[in-house]
């Protein structure tokens, strides 16, 4: 898939475990391996009171802490900490330093991605619509359905 040119990453709970341990490394290490596009920034959002600056310090120790080994990639982690920004805010005070204003939600997957729609995906959905139903069945249905059979057999 074409790299997009840029992307804006927004990861709730930014100041968590899950971010620290797990979803801040993995990004890195897209980085690291020329995945992500040449502009990007990744903002987390968090009650703790951190700084952007703080908030990239803290990250840099939680890549090196739970990533992989980053000895060679000072340079690379200096660099991805640099997109790194942090908002505070609690989601159960609505109104606290938020601005809220209507987004135009009008978009095409084409103008998002910029290519078309990979076949694969076209296959999928045809399947669906064209398709036998009960291949896209929950597991529950298909007991509840097996178990009325049964009963009137
Ligand atoms: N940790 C893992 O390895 C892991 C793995 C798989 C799934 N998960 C799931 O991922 C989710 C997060 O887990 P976690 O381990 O990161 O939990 P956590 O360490 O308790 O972090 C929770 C995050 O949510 C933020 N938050 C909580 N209440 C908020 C509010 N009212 N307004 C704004 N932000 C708020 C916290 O901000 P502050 O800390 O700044 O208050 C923190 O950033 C959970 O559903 C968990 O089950 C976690």
């Amino acid at each position: 898939m074409k790299k997009p040119d840029n992307y804006i990453f927004v990861i709730f709970g930014g100041s968590g475990d899950l971010s620290k341990r797990k979803l801040v490394p993995a990004l890195f290490n897209l980085c690291r391996d020329g995945l992500l596009p040449a502009d990007y920034v990744i903002i987390g959002l968090g009650r703790k009171d951190y700084t952007d600056e703080s908030y990239r310090q803290k990250m840099i120790e939680s890549i090196k802490h739970h990533g992989r080994n980053t000895s060679n990639d000072q340079h690379i982690l200096e660099d991805f900490s640099r997109h790194l920004y942090y908002h505070q805010f609690d989601m159960n005070q609505p109104g606290a330093g938020f601005n809220i204003k209507n987004v135009g939600m009008d978009f095409h997957y084409s103008d998002l991605i910029g290519e078309g729609i990979p076949e694969a995906y076209e296959r999928l959905l045809l399947d669906s619509l064209l398709g036998d139903g009960t291949l896209y069945a929950r597991a529950d249905g298909v007991e509840a359905a097996a178990q009325l059979k049964s009963i009137s057999s």
